[in-house]
């Protein structure tokens, strides 16, 4: 997915804006390129492929070796195929302007047509209209900022844009329309910007967003934010991550660094939680509304069964993306949405559709200073440290850490030191489960023939099986359908072969018999098994087994999930995918 960088100070734009480029390497992208002011004059390059070519290419040609404004970008090729032509930056015809542009501009082929009698159109993307329109505006109002702001405003869809011109040399201009991007404030050396926080870190950890509307003009020793011509207060943050977090520190890929991190994260998110234990006021409500898209939704689930069972308040859990059409919302409900990454254009929908109807929000968000966040009423941060790998993985077990400590508090007192007592103990008993990795590549090793599988649990189980499927589909492209155990009799147990796997999740809890009793019609059928129990459980027709510690049946997901996601890993890698970039998904998906 395409990614933005820009920085206007004292240091070298060139060594600034390279190496963060490099961290937004993880989201995937087909080319590069970056522009400069140097002399009063735009100096350009790009090229087709990895940042290392143009790094390369940058050196053999005469690009300028100190400049202290520039911009860069890496293209996930929209509109256009991969090209060094179609790679940002773009031009206008005089080449004063330079233009770099994540998200769509649902209205360029009207605004081309439009433009294409008066000027020269050098690439097939979207992006360069805006900065044909930048030259126009500016040959009538004669101010950068103006012709900036007069340009964008024609713009429909979603866009974050950041732009230099080499008459204005001393300032970036930027614009956000439902895509991230953030100001970093990194002192006395200037400032930059970045579709992507993880990419500042090596410089700074001071961010201020940018909201919807919103213009920024960036220069080297001030911010000015403007929404429709007048100017916006916004303090920066301060982000709790460092640059050494967004690094894969000797793991192979930053998604087993992150499965690895997960016994941490439990035990940052619960401190996280306890430390706004009291601050926590959700006022008066009879039900709550949870949403969330992909991983999150399914944390969303578990969160519905630990606030029903544990604090006994119902709870609906629907889908961010058919949740906004729904025509009747209770009022007195409390709306919890969640998000790894709090750009998820789906999720910020169903908030606004929340808000019409008066109700309150709580957001469950992990970067912080996200739309998301700034949108919510109360944050509950899940304080996972950056996620690279685009499969979620530990934001989801901070998400689940949190919403079992929310029900907890919402139980009351009596319980409350018991479930306490028993969230702590669970980091060292994944520690235990993430021992297991050697014994689960070899399993994969088997699991990467097949093409098919079935994940089935019940009760606390059954999200559980929901997110292990998604993890393998995600990066291994096995197809895989996750059912309620007791309701495979009612027609996947047509699929069952030897050639069908079947993936049980059946902890030692108060639906294990039944489970196992459907896993029996499956074996009875030569279906392919793998068990994912408790240590110490007699069950015999199986494939493969594979034990986790013991644990209080309410907290098993905290182990059992952690099985599926070295499943997946170990069987996407076996199978040569790039488990940290799969095919066709982004990180943070914007678009609705
Ligand atoms: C994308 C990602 C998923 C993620 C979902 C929701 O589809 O590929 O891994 O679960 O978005 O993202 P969010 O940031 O809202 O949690």
């Amino acid at each position: 997915m395409c990614g933005i960088v820009g920085y206007i100070g004292k240091t070298n734009a060139l060594h600034v804006i390279i190496p963060s480029l490099q961290r937004l390497e993880y989201r995937g992208y087909d080319s590069a390129g970056i522009a400069v002011i140097k002399d009063g004059e735009i100096r350009l390059a790009k090229k087709k492929g990895k940042i290392s070519e143009l790094i390369s290419f940058v050196s053999r040609i005469d690009f300028p070796t100190f400049s202290r404004v520039g911009i860069g970008h890496t293209r996930w090729a929209t509109h256009g195929p991969p090209s060094d032509n179609n790679a940002h930056p773009h031009l206008e015809c005089s080449g004063k302007i330079a233009v770099v542009h994540n998200g769509i501009i649902e209205n360029f082929s009207e605004l081309r047509k439009k433009l294409e009698k008066n000027h020269k159109f050098t690439s097939e993307t979207d992006t360069e209209v805006i900065a044909h329109l930048i030259e126009d505006a500016l040959k009538e109002v004669g101010s950068f900022e103006k012709a900036f702001e007069f340009a964008v405003k024609q713009l429909e869809g979603t866009f974050a844009v950041v732009s230099i011109f080499s008459g204005e040399p001393d300032r970036i201009l930027c614009a956000r329309y439902k895509a991230p991007l953030v100001i970093g404030l990194w002192d006395e050396n200037g400032n930059l910007v970045s579709s992507d926080i993880p990419s500042l870190l090596i410089f700074t950890k001071k961010i201020i967003p940018l909201s919807d509307g919103e213009i920024a003009i960036v220069k080297e020793n001030s911010v000015e934010i403007k929404k429709d011509g007048f100017r916006v207060e916004r303090q920066p943050i301060e982000v709790p991550w460092d640059a050494q977090q967004a690094e894969k520190s000797g793991f192979k890929h930053f998604m087993l660094k992150e499965i690895y991190e997960q016994p941490h994260v439990v035990v940052d998110t619960t401190a996280e939680f306890l430390s706004r234990w009291d601050e926590l006021n959700l006022g008066e409500f009879q039900k709550i509304i949870i949403t969330g898209c992909g991983t999150s939704y399914h944390a969303g689930l578990l969160g519905k069964l630990w606030i029903e069972h544990i604090a006994k308040i119902p709870v609906e859990v629907d889908y961010a993306s058919e949740l906004r059409y729904k025509d009747y919302i209770q009022k007195n409900s409390l709306f919890i949405a969640i998000s790894q990454s709090g750009e998820t254009a789906d999720t910020l929908e169903a908030v606004r559709r929340a808000k019409e109807e008066g109700l309150k929000v709580v957001s469950l968000v992990n970067v912080l200073g996200s739309t998301l966040s700034r949108e919510s009423d109360f944050v509950l941060h899940t304080n996972a440290g950056p996620e690279i790998g685009v499969a979620a993985t530990k934001t989801f077990l901070s998400q689940i850490t949190v919403l079992y400590l929310l029900a907890v508090f919402l139980s009351g007192q009596s319980r409350k030191s018991k479930m306490l007592y028993d969230i702590q103990k669970v980091p060292e008993k994944i520690e235990e489960v993430l021992a297991l990795s050697d014994f689960i590549y070899e399993i994969s090793e088997d699991v990467s023939k097949l093409k098919n599988a079935l994940y089935l649990g019940r009760w606390i189980s059954y999200p559980v099986v929901m997110e292990g499927a998604l993890k393998l589909k995600e990066i291994s492209y096995i197809h895989a359908e996750p059912y309620p155990a007791g309701e495979m009799k009612h027609g996947p147990i047509a699929l069952v072969s030897p050639s069908t796997l079947s993936v049980f999740v059946a902890p030692r809890d108060r639906v294990f018999k039944k489970t196992i009793s459907n896993l029996h019609e499956v074996s009875a059928r030569h279906g392919k098994v793998i068990l994912i129990t408790t240590k110490n459980t007699d069950v015999k027709d199986v494939w493969k087994k594979i034990e986790i510690p013991d644990v209080e049946e309410f907290l098993s997901p905290f182990l059992t999930v952690p099985v599926l996601q070295l499943l997946a890993y170990h069987t996407a890698t076996i199978l040569g995918h790039d488990v940290d970039q799969p095919r066709n998904l982004a990180k943070s998906v914007t678009v609705e």
